[in-house]
């Protein structure tokens, strides 16, 4: 067939207009069959059976005892709901499936069972992923370092997945290496046959790198991997030292990713790289650790992506997967993906270019005086939306709500650096991390209104303690390699024993740093050369012979160890500042929950989320909790979130803040609720497993409207 001009034209300008309207798959929201609920993982219900006027009637409907907490035991799972069957994992991690109506037991699977052993890293697990195929309908979940699958509906391990049902995370990540510890905790993202999943994994120097990798849901088979941390040749190879490069772990997705199953990219956003608190190995950028990745789903290469924090040393990782935004900003719409941070930051960019939505400026921030370590000049701070939460601890945000806290908090604060967000520690001075270590925003992750392009987030408010503690293999590096190889004849005392063994005592005027390197070399006399001793070794020496700051001592281990580096210095452990009483150390709100107007980047209001009784019997306004879970909007005008240590659940009007309901749980839930109907009527579910210093729970309780 041939064509005219004309028919040529018209026959192009049809398919321009079948290209342009390439159909928008509808996104579901009675849909809670994904982390997150619907498809997009909006955390966004648009049910309204429950509304602002009856949501004081809700009442428990059921309640499913998993029967197997124990004395620290959490539940972080936020189930799903398919087919009428409710799915999740108890605090020993089995996975289970209920009557989404009744919560009757339908099957349960205790994956350590076939896996033999308990599991040795009291693991949390976040959800489960569900995938069919015709008849073939299959629920993916990690279990520790494994990958499983089982049959939906009879929770029987499917044989042909992997081995006899399950993958082992710890291979096929392209290492020489495959003994790390892997945590498979939040849910991988199903898109078309492949599961992607990310990886919790040791913060220490032992850590796995934390590629991101596709399998096939049906054969368990390996079908990509993306390296965040990338290998010689790859984009972001050259923002690492290359010679420790090949020993860094970290730069891990442990907070769950979304799908864009329409334009197909995967949104990935990871954390820190390790040693998460010095980064002397990893002089540079350190891309793609603390970065939102934009992955093409079918191939896992990279479309874009954005750092949120250069060269962390905070353990700023991100926290939450990211929610897809529909929003209107100057009389357009943008198909547009937010990332809230543990930083009380949210970035929000085009989903297919990368391009911000509002500008994020790079911006100078202190500079780390670490021996070994080497702090990025600037980081990218947004303009706009606003931050969900204080952004500093300063001098007025000392508790002082009575004055033997505020004497406390003063005298812990005496040798502490704090008032900037991107304080850094020195040897000799901590810092307070405002945001804290726990965000900010966290694992719980933020919900989205599509009706209103409102995102929701709740949000710790709470001071944690960075200090810093020399490691002791390094202190005298210098010291021990001298002892090492020159004490035995020169005295350790460096005195010598003259005349026939000189002392080293003041050899700084006689020598320079080459001038010893090649007497070190080359040997003098009775004096024997040293060409054996390392290069980086015989640095240190010279440094340390010469009186100069061993600035290469971060370098020793690598020369007399294969195994994993250590680091020069060490975080002194994961503290909150709080008194003695164990009140956190700044004025409250101590937990918020913060709606942002996500067409204007403005917070539309903010409300104080969680109540310490022993405080309120004081007469002191609630002064909220800290909180771990997430909140859901529904079309109904509510906002549900339990998340407070005060072992409640609440519903918020979603237009204005204003509590509306609350209820007491059997233990703290925190977790992500699910919203969902059955049989005409619509249920709200939430995991009670408590935990974070609350006592332990192991029930699943569902509300409803009274018949
Ligand atoms: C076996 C004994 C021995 C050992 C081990 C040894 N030295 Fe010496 N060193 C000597 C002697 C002997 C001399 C004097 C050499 C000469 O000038 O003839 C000397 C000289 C020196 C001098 C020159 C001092 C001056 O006043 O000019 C330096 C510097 C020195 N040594 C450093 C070291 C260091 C560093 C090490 C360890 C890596 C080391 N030596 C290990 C025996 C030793």
């Amino acid at each position: 067939m041939t064509l005219n001009r004309t028919s040529f034209q018209f026959l192009l300008i049809i398919l321009l207009i079948i290209g342009c309207n390439k159909p928008v798959v509808e996104i579901d929201y009675t849909d809670w069959s994904h982390y997150g609920g619907p498809e997009d993982g909006a955390r966004y219900s648009s049910l309204q059976q429950i509304n602002k006027e009856n949501v004081t009637q809700l009442e428990v409907a059921w309640t499913y005892h998993t029967g197997d907490a124990t004395e620290r035991s959490q539940i972080q799972c936020q189930p799903i709901v398919v087919n009428g069957l409710i799915y999740g994992t108890t605090p020993k991690l089995n996975v289970f499936a209920l009557n989404a109506a009744t919560g009757d037991e339908i099957w349960r699977f205790d994956p350590f069972q076939v896996l033999g052993g308990e599991n040795s890293w009291a693991g949390t697990n976040r959800g489960v992923s569900y995938w069919e195929d015709g008849n073939d309908k299959r629920i993916l979940f990690g279990a520790g370092n494994w990958l499983m699958a089982v049959d939906a509906l009879t929770g029987e391990p499917i044989q042909e997945f992997g081995d006899g049902g399950k993958v082992d995370l710890r291979k096929g990540l392209d290492t020489e290496r495959e003994d790390f510890l892997i945590v498979a905790n939040a849910p991988g993202v199903i898109f078309k046959d492949k599961i992607i999943i990310g990886m919790r994994l040791s913060e220490g120097l032992d850590a796995a790198p934390g590629h991101i990798r596709a399998y096939n849901v049906k054969t368990g088979k390996r079908e990509w991997i993306f390296h965040t941390i990338p290998k010689e040749g790859e984009f972001g190879y050259d923002t690492w030292d290359s010679q420790f490069i090949s020993k860094i772990g970290g730069a891990n997705n442990w907070a769950g990713m979304v799908v864009d199953q329409n334009k197909e990219i995967v949104f990935v956003p990871t954390g820190s790289a390790t040693y998460d608190f010095w980064g002397g190995y990893r002089k540079g950028d350190n891309l793609f650790a603390n970065s939102l990745i934009a992955l093409n789903a079918n191939t896992g290469e990279r479309i874009w992506h954005f750092q949120a924090v250069h060269h962390d040393i905070w353990d700023r990782d991100f926290p939450a997967n990211p929610n897809l935004i529909r929003i209107q900003k100057d009389g357009k719409w943008i198909d547009a993906v937010a990332q809230i941070s543990k930083q009380g930051m949210t970035y929000v960019f085009d989903r297919v270019t990368g391009e911000p939505v509002w500008p994020i400026v790079e911006t100078a921030v202190p500079q780390s005086s670490l021996p070994g370590e080497e702090t990025s000049e600037t980081q990218p701070i947004p303009t706009l939306p606003e931050p969900f939460m204080k952004m500093s601890f300063q001098e007025e945000d000392i508790l002082n709500l009575k004055q033997e806290w505020e004497l406390d908090i003063r005298s812990q604060l005496k040798n502490i650096n704090y008032g900037d967000t991107w304080a850094v520690p020195s040897s000799d001075q901590g810092i307070i991390l405002f945001p804290g270590m726990d965000g900010g925003g966290e694992w719980g992750g933020a919900s989205f209104d599509p009706t209103t392009q409102t995102m929701y987030i709740n949000a710790n408010q709470i001071p944690w303690l960075i200090e810093m503690t020399p490691n002791a293999e390094f202190e005298n590096v210098g010291q021990s390699i001298y002892s090492t190889y020159c004490g035995n004849c020169h005295g350790l005392e460096k005195k010598g024993n003259p005349p026939t063994i000189p002392s080293l005592t003041g050899i700084s005027d006689l020598y320079s740093p080459d001038s010893l390197g090649e007497l070190l070399q080359k040997g003098r006399g009775a004096m024997p050369a040293f060409d054996h001793i390392s290069e980086e070794n015989k640095k240190i020496l010279v440094n340390y012979l010469l009186g100069k700051e061993t600035q290469e001592g971060d370098k020793k281990e690598l020369d007399s160890k294969d195994g994993p580096l250590s680091p020069r210095y060490f975080m002194n452990g994961y503290k909150r500042l709080v008194t003695k009483e164990g009140l956190y150390g700044s004025n409250p709100p101590w937990g918020l929950l913060t709606a942002i107007d996500m067409n204007t980047g403005k917070k539309k209001w903010q409300v104080t989320l969680g109540e310490i009784d022993t405080l309120s019997v004081q007469g002191f306004e609630p002064t909220g909790t800290e909180n771990y879970g997430g909140p859901v909007a529904t079309a109904g005008g509510l906002l549900f979130i339990a998340a407070t240590k005060d072992e409640m659940i609440r519903a918020f009007d979603k237009e204005t803040g204003a509590l509306l309901w609350e209820a007491k749980l059997p233990a703290s839930g925190h977790a992500t609720p699910a919203v969902y109907e059955i049989n005409g009527k619509q249920f709200l579910v939430i995991a009670c497993g408590g935990g974070k210093g609350t006592k332990s729970g192991d029930a699943y309780v569902a509300f409803a409207l009274p018949d």
